[in-house]
């Protein structure tokens, strides 16, 4: 594929080479899908996924509710395995790369996969699992994922991943929250070399909870415990039928919750349909990553976040492709593993966060160099927003000049992509996301709702309604918490909560959240869910969390408390500080620094200004400060910050 040329105005338009292989290479696309953004999704409903009943009736809104394709019938893993039989059973479906060296690369094929979901639905069957019914899975990157939450979608049962690092208090909470019967965990996995006890943690959390089986893979092979309560995965999917009717479901039911970080403390559960999600998650994945018969797509992200939903499987699958999954660390042994990957499996498609773009970029470059990476095509970036230099880095190093950076804006709420260039269409520019994908409708809005159609004034980004097929329907048995989250500032538009303006060019640059959700290594956590963990420590009075720039994660924590009492050991006490955070959250919500002070800057009405803080924390002077019930408090803190640089 011929090279791009970076010119004086960043701005890249897509080559012959890419407009020839394009899905859609018309910019007319979006004036046509406007006209009646409906009738387009009904289209691609159509001509994407197979339904067992057409819909009566294609969009249906009462705000903040709304139906994509009511009355229609489907079912999913039918659309993700089964059609795909007649002509590709042979084709591999998922490779999997274990971390181990020694250990062998897995493929599955379509036929594979098939026969092994089935199983493993009627495992789930035979428990007593059936339609609505709460599944939880709680497990690292292995095939068991994938075989898992399809054998749900296989029997309308509701799926709700637990990101493998999350803490056992974290993991019971979400359990709890959905309800659960079941649990499928794995005894552990690999990371760094390391073997990771997932068992303990996932026994612990299932205490006096609603589950009653737990089904464990034996990933480290190491004896797990059996019983009424526990069993072995791999006994459970030996002795089932390889047969299982799929379980017809309507459009609107729902296919999954996630849990996602929001503005308070506690995370809430992001609820998605079947048709709809279905809709978006296929032909985001067909045109924004230009998916073909002989792609191999790689997308990084952990199963436990949305992306690893609908990019690491789901997307590609929908599509017939071939998606790669890799269990571990991405520089394990070296920091060469993920370029070997690629080069090993002509990995075609990959898509990745900016933080582990920023993480390669400090590797000496000989990691890179030694492998052929030219089998790529396109590269994807997702969670955050990517700077212009480790952009350019992956653009030219990666991308060896000739694959177009597709900067793809979502959150856990839409399903899939919402703002990106597509690659036959560009322009691909450093920093700016793009459009809004064909069909959807995102503007920028000022703190009152009005639009803001001047170039370059930062606003509100929101969501106009028909709403996209793949957005949340609500929060999992919380619907003050959907309407207060999503519906009260604009109550006709979707809050994404994200800022963002349009550029000179009219493209949609996103400047990051407007509330407290912190951005760490792409993980989403809020200052609230810290605060809450940080403050159980018997010695702390009081907690302010504040996200301050990292060059590498793009975002990491940092802890102001107030003590009840003197402590005697320092370095203890921020041991036990993280512990908390660990045990509470996971090691990603570790708190970089932790700072302990007399006051908390606050507004007369006793609300904790993290603003200020922030600002002393990266050397700005700060704003404000005449309405402060306490304004001593913020010299003290600032020398504080001097003596513990
Ligand atoms: O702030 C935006 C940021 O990630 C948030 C959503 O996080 P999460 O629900 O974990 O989903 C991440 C993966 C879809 C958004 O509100 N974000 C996501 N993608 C981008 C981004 N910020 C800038 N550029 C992006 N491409």
């Amino acid at each position: 594929m011929a090279k791009y040329v970076i010119k004086k105005s960043n701005k890249l338009v897509p080559s012959d080479a890419m407009k020839k292989i394009a899905h859609v290479k018309n910019k007319n696309i979006y004036k046509q899908a406007a006209k009646n953004p409906i009738k387009f999704w009904e289209k691609l409903a159509t001509e994407g996924l197979d339904w067992e009943k057409k819909w009566t009736k294609a969009y249906e809104q009462k705000l903040p509710y709304f139906k994509w394709f009511k009355g229609g019938k489907i079912n999913f893993s039918k659309n993700c395995l089964d059609r795909h039989l007649e002509n590709k059973s042979d084709k591999v479906a998922i490779t999997w790369v274990p971390e181990p060296t020694k250990e062998k690369t897995i493929k599955l094929t379509y036929k594979e996969l098939h026969e092994k979901v089935c199983k493993f639905a009627n495992v789930l069957k035979k428990h007593k699992i059936k339609k609505g019914d709460v599944v939880s899975i709680y497990l690292p990157m292995i095939p068991e994922a994938i075989i898992a939450m399809l054998a749900c979608t296989r029997i309308g049962a509701i799926h709700s991943v637990v990101f493998s690092a999350f803490s056992a208090d974290a993991l019971k909470a979400r359990i709890q929250d959905g309800k659960a019967k079941i649990l499928i965990t794995a005894d552990g996995y690999y990371r760094r070399g390391e073997k990771e006890d997932l068992l303990t943690k996932a026994r612990r959390a299932v205490k006096s909870t609603t589950v009653n089986k737990v089904i464990i893979v034996p990933r480290l092979r190491k004896k797990i415990p059996t019983g009424r309560k526990f069993l072995n995965f791999n006994k459970e999917l030996e002795s089932a039928e390889p047969n299982c009717e799929p379980t017809i479901v309507n459009s609107e039911d729902t296919m999954f919750i996630l849990y996602t970080s929001g503005t308070t403390g506690k995370p809430k559960g992001v609820v998605h349909d079947t048709g709809g999600y279905a809709t978006q998650a296929y032909w985001t994945a067909k045109w924004n990553f230009n998916l073909h018969d002989d792609d191999v797509m790689w997308c990084t992200a952990d199963v436990g976040w949305v992306t690893g939903h609908t990019y690491a499987f789901y997307g590609p699958l929908l599509n017939g492709a071939t998606t790669l999954i890799y269990e571990g660390s991405p520089d394990f042994p070296n920091p060469g593993r993920w370029w070997k990957i690629i080069q090993d499996n002509k990995v075609t498609v990959f898509y990745t966060a900016p933080t582990a773009i920023r993480m390669f970029q400090k590797f000496d470059p000989k990691y890179i160099k030694k492998h052929n990476l030219k089998s790529l095509r396109i590269l994807g970036s997702v969670g955050e927003p990517i700077d212009e230099d480790a952009w350019k880095w992956y653009f030219k190093t990666i991308g060896g000049s000739r694959c177009p950076i597709i900067d793809t804006w979502w959150q856990t709420e839409t399903g899939g992509t919402l703002i990106n260039a597509l690659p036959g269409i560009g322009p691909f520019v450093p920093k700016v996301s793009g459009q809004p994908f064909p069909g959807t409708n995102l503007i920028i809005v000022d703190e009152k709702g009005k639009q803001i159609k001047k170039k370059n004034v930062v606003g509100n980004l929101v969501q106009v309604p028909p709403l996209a097929p793949g957005m949340l329907h609500g929060v999992w048995k919380n619907p003050k918490k959907y309407k207060d989250t999503y519906w009260s500032r604009f109550k006709k538009y979707y809050d994404t909560s994200d800022g963002a303006f349009l550029t000179n060019g009219g493209l949609i640059r996103i400047t990051g959240r407007t509330d407290d959700v912190m951005k760490v290594a792409g993980h989403r956590m809020t200052t609230a869910e810290l605060e809450n963990a940080i403050t159980d420590h018997q010695a702390i009075n009081e907690t302010a969390v504040v996200p301050i720039p990292h060059e590498v994660k793009g975002e990491v924590p940092v802890a102001f408390v107030i003590l009840k009492h003197k402590i005697k050991d320092q370095e203890k006490f921020e041991k036990e500080i993280k512990k908390l955070t660990d045990d509470k959250i996971g090691p990603t919500a570790r708190p970089a620094k932790i700072y302990i002070v007399e006051a908390l800057p606050k507004t007369r009405s006793g609300k904790i200004m993290r603003r200020i803080l922030k600002a002393l924390l990266i050397d700005e002077e700060p704003k404000g400060l005449s309405t402060l019930l306490n304004p001593k408090s913020v010299d003290a803190i600032k020398k504080i910050i001097k003596t513990k640089k």
